[in-house]
């Protein structure tokens, strides 16, 4: 096989806003394409300029996201989506809403269930039902986690409770200046759900970022980094980093290392040897 056929692309931009309107172009050739389409959009900073444009186009009445289905990548335990310290609720305020999508078609994570077992079963089941994900959105955590599948988390894993590292608490209490209690624990979609995902997109910005997308992509796969596992989604799987993100990446290609909007080349590379 050839190499490259199961390589993960990488599309460096030159900086956050060219991140975000080429996240935002998959996105609209995906609802083009699948107008129902199952989409999974993570929460925290790094997708806030991805939320403004889909949201001014469909402000312009060039997008309509009204059809499409959202599965919610995770939420604090025992917060429900009306809590002011909820990702549900966030990502509710900062899109679903203003870029008029139907909560109807949303599936929120089940974070307040009295029995989070079952509601993380069957969670998977609903998903399940309507095909998978077409397309998973993520972000990367600073350790490394991807939506909060932390150090620690294996391939194999499904959408369940964990503990979160002190080090996301904090980074989550800062969502909201410090100002709301944040649970320790936490429901997520697991990493061999959002694996299964037709295409996943990795978004990644700003220099802080850039030792752990190295490891992700640049060395063998490990719990101890589970962003690592999105290797093995191989082609299936685009990697958009803004300059400073992509600093520390080995040049797989000569070339200018910013590509404008991939047209320029893709830098593609293999995965390592497992
Ligand atoms: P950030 O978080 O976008 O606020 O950097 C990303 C993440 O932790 O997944």
């Amino acid at each position: 096989m050839e190499p490259e056929q199961s390589g993960v692309t990488v599309r460096v931009v030159p900086d956050a806003a060219a991140m975000s309107r080429t996240t935002a172009e998959i996105v609209v050739e995906t609802v083009r394409r699948l107008p129902e389409a199952v989409i999974a959009f993570p929460t925290g900073s790094t997708p806030l300029g991805l939320f403004a444009d889909l949201i001014a186009r469909v402000e312009a009445g060039t997008l309509d996201l009204s059809r499409i289905r959202v599965f919610c990548l995770d939420d604090y335990l025992g917060v429900g989506p009306d809590d002011p310290n909820s990702l549900t609720r966030w990502l509710r305020d900062a899109f679903l809403e203003p870029a008029r999508l139907d909560l109807s078609r949303v599936q929120m994570m089940p974070a307040a269930s009295p029995d989070p077992v079952a509601a993380a079963a069957n969670y998977e089941t609903a998903l399940a039902d309507v095909g998978g994900l077409d397309l998973a959105i993520l972000g990367l955590g600073p350790n490394g986690h991807i939506a909060y599948n932390e150090p620690g988390a294996t391939a194999d894993s499904r959408t369940r409770v964990v503990d979160l590292t002190p080090s996301s608490t904090e980074q989550a209490s800062a969502y909201w200046h410090d100002t709301l209690p944040i649970s320790s624990r936490a429901m997520t979609i697991g990493v061999a759900t959002l694996l299964a995902a037709r295409r996943i997109v990795l978004m990644v910005g700003g220099e802080a970022k850039s030792e752990v997308l190295r490891r992700a992509l640049q060395k063998p796969m490990t719990a101890d980094l589970p962003a690592s596992w999105l290797q093995s989604a191989g082609d299936r799987l685009e990697v958009i980093a803004d300059q400073a993100a992509a600093s520390k990446l080995d040049e797989p290609t000569s070339g200018p290392r910013a590509i404008d909007e991939g047209r320029a080349g893709r830098q593609r590379q293999s995965p390592p040897s497992v």
